[in-house]
């Protein structure tokens, strides 16, 4: 089913800097407050367990850095690097593995980290691939959730916050590569834009 392309700019021109308008969506204290709230919840679900968190790559990096100093207990952590391709990948789920993870993750409890949970293309990908390698438990965190977006029933175990339908950037998310050392989450709408 095609889906309308996300677009922060209706004919993809690039974007001077400095003329894009941002408005806050979610303040850094919000962010970590719900993240000492996160980090609670996995840790009760699995008080005995060392967790590997698999963050992937690099929206969930800021995400997960927070995330993992808030744990007690064993934690140790792995990256893995995915993109969509295809002609109109967001809605073909035809996801590539640009990076893998370093080490085994047969017989352990793995918490996958995400920043936004959209579609879930990527995420249903990404899961199918852990669970083939038979983990002990397999579990997802995201930051995120635009919960209007989703064309496939892949669920987060653990949700920051839902969000609405809008692009945002910040604490690990970019436009162009931008604004992912922002601090709070922010909602970034560009000249011209369709946001
Ligand atoms: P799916 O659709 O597979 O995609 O769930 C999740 C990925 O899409 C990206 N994405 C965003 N990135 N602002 C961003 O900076 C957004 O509002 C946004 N929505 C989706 C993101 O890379 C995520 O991993
Ligand atoms: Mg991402």
């Amino acid at each position: 089913m095609p889906i309308k392309k996300q677009r922060a700019n209706k004919n993809n021109a690039p974007v001077p800097v400095g003329t894009e308008r941002v408005k806050v969506l979610l303040s850094q204290a919000k962010i970590q407050k719900r993240i000492r709230e996160m980090a609670k919840l996995i840790r009760k679900d699995f008080p005995h367990e060392p967790l590997l968190l698999v963050g992937v790559l690099k929206g969930a990096v800021l995400f997960l850095a927070d995330l993992a100093r808030q744990i007690t207990g064993e934690v140790t952590f792995d990256f893995i690097a995915v993109s969509s391709y295809g002609k109109d990948s967001r809605s073909s789920g035809q996801v590539k593995l640009n990076k893998d993870l370093d080490s085994s993750i047969e017989g352990k409890t793995v918490i996958v980290v995400e920043d936004i949970l959209d579609t879930g293309l990527t995420l249903r990908y990404l899961l199918r691939i852990l669970q083939q390698r038979k983990p002990k438990n397999l579990r997802v965190a995201v930051l995120l959730d635009k919960v209007e977006r989703r064309l496939t029933d892949v669920h987060a175990d653990y949700v920051g916050f839902p969000i609405p339908n809008e692009f945002v950037v910040g604490y690990g998310l970019d436009y162009a590569e931008r604004y992912r050392n922002l601090a709070d989450v922010k909602i970034l709408s560009l000249p011209g834009g369709s946001h």
